[in-house]
């Protein structure tokens, strides 16, 4: 099989090294790619927001399936045309993408289907909105609708913070994505990530994660894109999968497939284990990023053929196979990172991979042949181990044998996994 690869982070890099691996593989093709993702894929120069592009070199090719990582792409219709001009595709529709576009059309769809959720109201101004927060009170959830790249959301302690954030939102702080607002009973648990494929009709499972959105150590500081993930979170038990497949993926599946949006491609549901059991906080439409790196990791599985059942409405017919292992990852960001950072700093080393512990590289660039850091998440060091404690002794020895100076990472990824092992 000739496959196309699009994206260019940490979660690309940990799909291209799983798909290499792949004996059904015959060429693989990454566009952007990154030099992390060169070790195992030809990288295309390609604009992915000129689908003709795409499917032209993919024509080119003779590209048998492409596999879309990032939601950009996803929410901008790539999947839909290039399944129009015949090309196979992981990745769902424009209109299913709308789970994660559109954080009101997913409170819409559980409210139709009686999917657990927090209870909550849209608003496309700001004065109606305050008044539903006045007379709710806080703690309470404010949401820019849109894509806002994880920031559009405050989780307000106080009505005065909940009033300046519908403020923000209306002001233009999250652009067009803050033009609705989505006001949200605030969910109190314990929070999980929980990944599933679906053809469309049949769910397939995958493992869970948990990722650390806060910069600092102790979960402090202000929110990112993920500063590391282990897996298996052990708040999902066997029980609160099962009734996560029930209560939440299932009428997600044939609501979708209802509303004349039938969904393909992986469920990354973000979930709040409340007293009352699983509720669903949010939906992402494409693998989390560095949660996808410790899913591969921990797949024994060929990734290829599970990703194309997906794609062509044969999941049934597919099983993922997962070792013991814990695994593990922890980001190495540049200093600065959430807010403002220097660019093309040098990467002097990245020690090799090995059975248990890889590298990937989420934002690197090769500049006179030399490798520079690139973006705010640079590095991926992801290992497994016996246990979560394990896994974490072993990704931190590697990240300490990174050479990079203008590199930081928390030293606690993964601690309520390695409190839960101690007691
Ligand atoms: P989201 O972008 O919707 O995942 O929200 C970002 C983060 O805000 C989540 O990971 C949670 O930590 C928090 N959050 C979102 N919605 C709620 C809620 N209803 N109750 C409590 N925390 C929430
Ligand atoms: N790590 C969170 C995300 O990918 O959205």
């Amino acid at each position: 099989m000739k496959v196309l690869l699009i994206g260019s982070g940490g979660r690309e890099h940990a799909l291209a090294w799983k798909i290499a691996q792949s004996p059904l593989l015959d060429a693989l093709y990454a566009a952007p790619g990154n030099p992390g993702i060169a070790d195992h894929a030809m990288l295309v120069e390609l604009n992915v927001e000129d689908h003709a592009a795409v499917i032209a070199f993919a024509k080119e090719k003779a590209i048998d399936f492409v596999v879309i990582g990032p939601e950009a792409p996803l929410v901008a219709g790539l999947a839909d045309d290039l399944r129009a001009a015949g090309i196979a595709t992981f990745g769902p529709s424009k209109a299913a993408a709308q789970l994660e576009g559109s954080k009101g059309f997913t409170k819409d769809l559980c409210a139709r289907y009686d999917i657990p959720t927090g209870a909550y109201q849209r608003f496309k101004s700001a004065e109606p909105a305050k008044d539903y927060v006045r007379a709710q009170g806080a703690p309470i959830v404010i949401k820019a609708d849109g894509l806002a790249a994880g920031k559009g959301v405050t989780v307000a302690m106080t009505e005065a913070e909940a009033l300046a954030a519908i403020d923000d939102c209306f002001d233009g702080a999250f652009g067009a994505a803050g033009a609705e607002v989505v006001v949200e009973a605030f969910l109190d648990g314990e929070e999980a990530s929980f990944f599933c494929l679906s053809d469309g009709k049949t769910a397939l499972a995958l493992a869970t994660a948990q990722d650390h959105k806060r910069v600092g150590d102790g979960d402090t500081g202000p929110n990112t894109g993920g500063m590391g993930a282990y897996s298996p979170a052990p708040v999902m038990t066997a029980t609160m999968v099962e009734r996560t497949m029930k209560e939440i993926i299932e009428p997600t599946i044939s609501g979708m497939a209802k509303d004349g949006n039938p969904f393909s491609g992986v469920f990354f549901a973000g979930l709040m284990i409340t007293a009352k059991g699983p509720e669903l906080i949010e939906y992402n439409v494409r693998f989390g990023d560095p949660e996808c790196q410790v899913l591969m990791m921990r797949l024994k599985s060929d990734l290829l053929p599970i990703l194309y059942a997906t794609a062509t409405g044969t999941l049934d017919r597919v099983d993922a196979e997962w070792r013991d292992e814990a695994a593990l990852t922890v980001v190495l960001a540049s200093k600065g990172y959430p807010g403002a950072y220097d660019k093309n700093t040098p990467i002097a080393h990245i020690p090799e991979a090995s059975e248990e512990a890889k590298v990937f590289h989420a934002g690197t660039a090769l500049k006179d042949d030399r490798l520079v850091a690139t973006g705010g998440r640079v590095l991926n060091v992801t290992a497994l181990g016996k246990t979560v404690t394990e896994a974490q002794a072993h990704a931190y020895a590697l990240a300490d044998r990174v050479e990079w100076e203008n590199g930081f990472c928390r030293r606690d990824i993964g601690w309520q996994a390695v409190a839960r092992e101690k007691a």
